[in-house]
């Protein structure tokens, strides 16, 4: 998974452009594909001038939540006297999401260049790249670009002989899903237990040691130098549905289709031709049943959903769910839906960080009763009371990991409820039931 394909012709490579070229992982070698040219332009701009380029660019964060990058960089205070940081968000733990991982094994420097282009902008003093514990093999390529661009002085006290200075350091993370949440994140970099902190204060005003702090995603930081080198123009004419989602986007697609894999596309594409076109479709006589489409934390798209809609920030919300960190999880009508919904209430139940009784409580409950619903022994009540508690885990925790875990379960009840009722009324062979426990 993940191994990068030969472009398929329906595909706008600009982060994936290099995706499987070894040399483009060297500083030479980078710097011979166009690399550093956005660093260099940058740094002959004022950074206000640079964060007027990201906004006009219409670039959003590609970590979850899509907030505009520009304006994101514009909250941070202006002379405040205070050190400031950057936090680059490689932690990537979304179930179905394998993107950023991919941005850093072949094109470390792309990465490393947005960060020191958007830590000049912010007047950041420090830039961590917090990288996921298990990402062995792209923390090292990583690591070695760092060096790399240290000794070829793309960073350090005197970026490219500006006189300007950028230091960047990596974290390495011990590998827990909470921690790729903005605020979990910085505690785990001071050293602390890795729990969301309660918003307000927002990182901008006191993030990382209580300094201002900007957090972006892998590849939101990677598009920035693109957008300086090609113009915010050329970015935002990247547009094929609505206006408000621009350039271009690394789905990762997982499950039950022919061609797994990241695919980069412009924001507004068909989802029918992601899955049916560029990730092969269907496995042979298979028939697409629901689409996740925003990492696993987000509403079940129906078969009908799915192939109706455009792949950007609105297209998805109107049907009903949301992009998020665009991690396809497509799954074909041999899917057991109270399976797959139980499995993902069990990821949510182990990762909450317990801080707040309607998650701590409420992913362990809905666990439990999917789990007896499983094994037979589900109640007629269990559906409402499932949604009952879905409604109290949404929107009243410190961070949305609670509201991540009900949303498949909310959709999933409402669009394959003749699922659950063949559990609940024993329609269902014990012989042919999923194995619950231990799993
Ligand atoms: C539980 C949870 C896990 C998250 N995991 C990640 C992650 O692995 N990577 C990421 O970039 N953002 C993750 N986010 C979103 C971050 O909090 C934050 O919004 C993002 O890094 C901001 O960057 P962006 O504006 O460039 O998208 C997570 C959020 C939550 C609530
Ligand atoms: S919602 Fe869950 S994971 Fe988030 S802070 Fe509360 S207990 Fe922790």
């Amino acid at each position: 998974m993940g191994f990068p394909h030969p472009p398929h012709s329906k595909e706008t490579v600009v982060l994936s452009k290099y995706f499987g070229d070894e040399g483009a992982r060297s500083f030479d070698g980078w710097v011979q594909r166009g690399g550093y040219e956005g660093l260099k332009k940058a740094l002959g701009m004022t950074p206000e001038a640079i964060v007027e380029e990201v906004k006009a660019s219409g670039l959003r964060g590609r970590g979850g939540a899509g907030f505009p990058t520009g304006l994101k960089w514009s909250f941070m205070p202006k002379n405040s006297g205070k050190p400031h940081y950057l936090v680059c968000n490689a932690d990537e733990s979304e179930p179905g999401t394998f993107k950023d991982r991919e941005i850093m094994r072949w094109t470390p420097h792309q990465m490393i260049e947005g960060c020191a282009i958007a830590s000049y902008a912010i007047g950041a003093e420090l830039c961590y790249i917090y990288i996921r514990g298990e990402f062995t093999d792209p923390l090292r390529i990583t690591q070695a670009a760092l060096d790399e661009a240290y000794a070829q002085g793309a960073l350090g006290p005197n970026v490219f002989g500006s006189g300007k200075r950028i230091e960047m350091v990596i974290h390495r993370g011990a590998g827990a899903y909470i921690c790729g949440e903005e605020t979990a994140m910085m505690n785990s970099i001071e050293g602390k237990r890795g729990n969301p902190r309660i918003k307000p204060p927002f990182p901008a005003q006191s993030g990382l040691f209580g300094m201002p702090t900007t957090i972006n995603n892998v590849e939101t930081l990677a598009a920035v130098p693109h957008i300086l080198t090609r113009g915010a123009a050329w970015y935002k004419g990247l547009c094929l549905g609505s206006p408000k989602s621009t350039g271009t986007k690394l789905f990762s697609v997982c499950g039950h289709v022919m061609m797994p894999g990241n695919y980069e596309i412009t924001m507004g594409f068909p989802m029918r031709d992601l899955i049916y076109d560029l990730a092969g479709g269907m496995r042979p006589g298979r028939t697409l049943k629901g689409v996740i489409p925003g990492g696993s934390s987000v509403p079940i798209m129906s078969r009908e959903e799915a192939e109706s809609a455009l792949c950007d920030y609105e297209g998805i919300q109107e049907k009903g769910s949301m992009l998020g960190s665009a991690g396809f999880i497509v799954m074909d009508d041999s899917t057991d839906m109270v399976y797959e919904i139980y499995r993902l209430a069990k990821f949510y139940a182990h990762e909450s960080c317990a801080q707040c009784t309607q998650c701590r409580e409420g992913t362990a409950w809905t666990t439990r009763i999917l789990e007896r619903m499983l094994q037979g022994q589900g109640k007629a009540a269990d559906l409402q009371l499932l949604l009952d508690l879905s409604e109290q885990m949404t929107g009243k925790t410190i961070c949305v990991l609670s509201d991540s875990c009900a949303a498949p379960v909310v959709s999933g009840i409402k669009k394959f409820r003749g699922e659950f009722d063949r559990y609940l009324s024993g329609a269902v062979n014990p012989e042919t039931m999923p194995a619950v426990v231990g799993r």
